[in-house]
């Protein structure tokens, strides 16, 4: 698949490295596409990555990733052009400076709004609930790590899922993109658990059932 990840950091750095190492098109979408750190972080990923400016990576990709600071995500949504059909892939958290909780109220997501500033395109939540540590390994003892994902078009949260199972993930679908407003409070508790009980990064949620 052609994948643009806009944003190059922990998240989008690591799952575009993981898609383009298993034979996907990836594109880092960047402020800065010809920068050292950028070029490194392409030379890392392989012969199937390169760089480009967001707008040009979103043109020339089905998918889109936004992997940016909440913060930022509005206009790197508007710097990413026009998404409309696209499958856009939400990893943000909408996290208050300090990590201390949501800056969303309790009646939306961060999910919800980048679909409403995404108009027009198919919006998947997908890839917050846990550390881009267990993005680049999300076996424990040899069982994978649950991906939750969210959203209310089925055939784009199919193809997100398969990008979910290719760095090793078991994925659940958590229902429609309202779910987003779960998913993004399993974040918070995922970094709670993380910095303030001090688990550290080497940890992560797994559904079981019987
Ligand atoms: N870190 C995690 O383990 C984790 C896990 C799950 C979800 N998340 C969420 O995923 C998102 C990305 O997290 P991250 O840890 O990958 O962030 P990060 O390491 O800070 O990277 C964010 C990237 O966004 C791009 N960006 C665009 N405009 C920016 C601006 N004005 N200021 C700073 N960066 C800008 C930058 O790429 P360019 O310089 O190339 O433009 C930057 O490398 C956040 O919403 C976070 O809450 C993080």
């Amino acid at each position: 698949m052609k994948i643009a990840v806009i944003g190059t950091g922990n998240v989008g750095g690591t799952l575009g490295t993981r898609w383009a190492q298993k034979g996907h098109q990836v594109v880092f979408g960047s402020r800065d596409p010809e920068g050292e750190k950028t070029q490194h972080l392409v030379a890392g990923a392989g012969p199937n990555a390169c760089a480009a400016t967001a707008a040009n990576a979103a043109a020339a990709s089905d998918i889109v990733v936004f992997a940016t600071p909440w913060s930022v995500t509005e206009r790197a949504i508007i710097s990413a052009g026009d998404l409309t059909g696209k499958i856009v892939v939400d990893c943000t958290n909408p996290l208050k400076p300090d990590l201390s909780g949501l800056d969303t109220g309790a009646d939306t997501s961060a999910g919800e709004q980048v679909a409403a500033w995404a108009a027009g395109a198919r919006t998947v939540k997908a890839f917050n609930t846990t550390g881009s540590g267990n993005m680049q390994d999300p076996l424990y003892d040899g069982a994978p790590l649950t991906m939750f994902i969210c959203g209310d078009d089925a055939e784009a949260k199919q193809t997100v899922a398969g990008l979910a199972e290719d760095p090793g993930f078991e994925v659940v679908d958590a229902g429609g993109l309202t779910a987003s407003r779960l998913l993004e409070h399993l974040a918070m508790l995922w970094i709670s658990l993380a910095y303030a009980q001090g688990f550290g990064p080497n940890f992560g949620f797994k559904l079981v059932r019987r």
